[in-house]
């Protein structure tokens, strides 16, 4: 490439990740990634807490140095070329920027200025950003009597004053309610229909499936699978069943019964709860059916989309060992009380036991399919 014009790009990669290492006083946060980002696509970070994903985020935005590989964003190296990368990347998440005293039109105005943009420059960016964000009905609202939702908007609205190529998103959706989830989603889908590239991170397996074109999954700073979300979602299956058993002596019958119809390993909740991925309800009911046939009488059933979980189980034979949530298995690889730790949206802990309050409606899905299943034979 003879021109290198940072307002337009050519490289073809937004990013490109070789050996990425990041050690803390002897800990390996991040265990040698390479991957690389085409520009114009969304990239997804999939993981649990505690697995890589922020340190990996900070090493491409320049917030702190690699122990070993390399990156370039834009073909730019992000060590010795760091301040030609800060400009073309905008940076959201986990910390906040944003001046509580101030307006969320105040504080547009305010980064605006400090990026060097005119007074009547900052002022029509702000209002447009206002406008993209839907936030121009509460711009001048005190931001402390902003909702979750609000501030996370604000936050990538001031991320974006720049109109920088590369995004990073770290975690936009951890802790919203499903319908600002939803307007995210369709924020960002926007960013990406106007040419931006971004590289997002979720502890949601449904979100990177929706969103990104490419995933990686992390676990314990490695890279344990990475592909489509298509073909991730092929070696977990569409559904996952949790079957608890009246009595745990029919456990291994069960799950012999479950492995032969499902085609697939079982996954031990406890004595007499079994776990399957599946490739869709159908198959449900002929495992009901069969178990019935079997006369292993079931206690309660329990329908659901896979989760990260499913997907570290069917890559890695186990459950996660980030840090967790919940810790009922007492193998979990993190320290105790690691900052962030906490902030756990409840994406994890899967493998309990089935929420009661959700039962119900699970039932009822499966019913309904059922009765789908044998319409269709009949
Ligand atoms: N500044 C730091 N000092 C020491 N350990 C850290 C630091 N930042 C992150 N870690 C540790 O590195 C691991 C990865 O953290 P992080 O990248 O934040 O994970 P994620 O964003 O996937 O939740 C965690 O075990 C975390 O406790
Ligand atoms: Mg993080």
């Amino acid at each position: 490439m003879e021109h290198h014009d940072t307002r337009r790009y050519p490289e073809p990669l937004a990013i490109e990740a070789r050996g990425l290492v990041k050690d803390f006083d002897g800990f390996r946060a991040v265990d040698g990634i390479d991957f690389s980002v085409p520009t114009g696509s969304i990239y997804g970070v999939l993981g649990p807490n505690g697995s890589g994903k922020t340190t990996t985020i900070n090493m491409l935005a320049t917030i702190s140095k690699p122990t070993a590989g390399c990156a370039k964003v834009f073909g730019y190296d992000t060590q010795t070329q760091a301040h030609i990368v800060r400009q073309l990347i905008g940076l959201t998440g986990q910390f906040a920027s944003i001046d509580e005293s101030l307006s969320a039109q105040e504080n547009l105005m305010l980064f605006g200025r400090l990026l060097g943009l005119s007074a009547a420059e900052a002022k029509k960016r702000a209002a447009d950003l206002l406008e993209e964000f839907a936030l121009t009905t509460v711009a001048k609202r005190p931001i402390a009597k902003f909702s979750g939702g609000m501030r996370r908007r604000l936050d990538l609205a001031v991320s974006l004053i720049s109109q920088p190529p590369l995004i990073f998103l770290d975690e936009p959706t951890t802790g919203l309610d499903p319908r600002t989830r939803i307007q995210m989603w369709e924020t960002i889908e926007r960013l990406v229909s106007k040419g931006a590239t971004v590289l997002l991170t979720t502890q949601y397996l449904d979100e990177a499936d929706h969103l990104a074109d490419k995933v990686m999954v992390l676990d314990r700073g490695k890279v344990v699978a990475d592909g489509t979300p298509d073909e991730l979602k092929a070696s977990v299956g569409s559904a996952s069943v949790q079957l608890s058993l009246e009595a745990a002596s029919d456990f291994a019958a069960a799950a012999q019964i479950l492995e032969r119809v499902l085609a697939v390993q079982v996954m031990t909740v406890d004595a007499s709860t079994l776990r399957a991925s599946t490739p869709g309800t159908h198959k449900v009911i002929d495992a009901l059916l069969a178990l019935g046939e079997a006369g292993i009488p079931i206690a309660e059933i329990n329908v659901q989309k896979p989760t990260l979980d499913e997907v570290f189980f069917a890559l890695t034979g186990k459950a996660p060992e980030g840090e967790r949530a919940e810790g009922d298995n007492g193998d979990s690889a993190g320290g105790a009380g690691k900052p962030g730790s906490a902030s756990g949206a409840g994406s994890w802990g899967g493998m309990g036991k089935p929420r009661t309050a959700a039962h119900a409606a699970e039932v009822s899905k499966v019913a309904h399919a059922d009765k789908r299943v044998k319409g269709e034979r009949s």
